[in-house]
């Protein structure tokens, strides 16, 4: 796993958003520690740490990739023009589920990205949760300015939409809404179809690396 230096912090610390904090040497495994009933939690006596006065980008960043999540890629059909449909997809670890009346997920979308107008104006999308031993497919769906799915990475939903091979559930959505927060953007989705795989791991992201969750 990627040392978090104070330099690298601040290099980063304006431009570059969260999730992108340490992808550079990308994956390497970071085994996260099974943690069940019969293993004791590690003692952090939080009064013995020093707080932070720095409330900015990269403190901010730094803590929150202490939360680890799932992975996830969000896939569309891109229509550009009657004749061409290209089949878009984009990595993404902000997932969020909403509600249960309606059923409404949502993911962050950065304003700044290259494929803003793609992803917010996708009326209908999946969301595809990777599982375990998918990080290479998720690097090359976090490359910039490209979308494009490969051929031998998605199959066809039954509402018609690319999903993951192999992937551990998806959720087919119809654009609920767009909500400006910040330099992100938030894309509600109504979930229109769903399905699970029985028994798959999933692949999780901590720390700005790719990790193994132990179930
Ligand atoms: C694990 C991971 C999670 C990511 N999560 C998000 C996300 O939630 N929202 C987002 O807009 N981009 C996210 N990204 C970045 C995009 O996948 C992609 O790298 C970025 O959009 C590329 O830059 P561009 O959009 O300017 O071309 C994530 C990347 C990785 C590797």
């Amino acid at each position: 796993m990627q040392a978090l230096t104070l330099s690298t912090l601040w290099k980063n610390a304006a431009s570059v958003p969260i999730w992108r904090e340490t992808l550079s040497p990308f994956v390497l495994w970071a085994p996260l520690l099974p943690w069940n009933d019969t293993s004791n939690p590690p003692e952090t006596d939080l009064h013995n740490v020093p707080p932070t006065d720095l409330l900015d980008a990269a403190s901010f960043r730094s803590l929150m990739s202490q939360f680890t999540t799932g992975v996830c890629v969000v896939s569309t059909l891109r229509k550009e023009a009657e004749s061409t449909n290209e089949i878009a997809g984009i990595t993404v670890n902000s997932l969020v589920s909403v509600s249960l009346d309606p059923l409404l997920v949502c993911w962050s979308l950065q304003n700044q990205s290259s494929q803003f107008d793609l992803w917010s104006g996708a009326t209908d999308f999946t969301i595809s949760i990777l599982a375990e031993g998918q990080a290479e497919l998720a690097k090359r769906y976090a490359a910039r300015g490209s979308s494009a799915l490969d051929a031998g990475d998605y199959v066809t939903s039954p509402g018609g939409l690319p999903v993951i091979k192999g992937a551990l559930g998806f959720i087919e959505c119809r654009q609920w809404s767009l909500y400006q927060a910040g330099d992100h953007t938030m894309v509600f989705g109504e979930v229109i179809g769903l399905s699970k795989a029985p028994d798959a791991k999933p692949l999780g992201f901590f720390r700005g690396d790719f990790c193994r969750i132990i179930t």
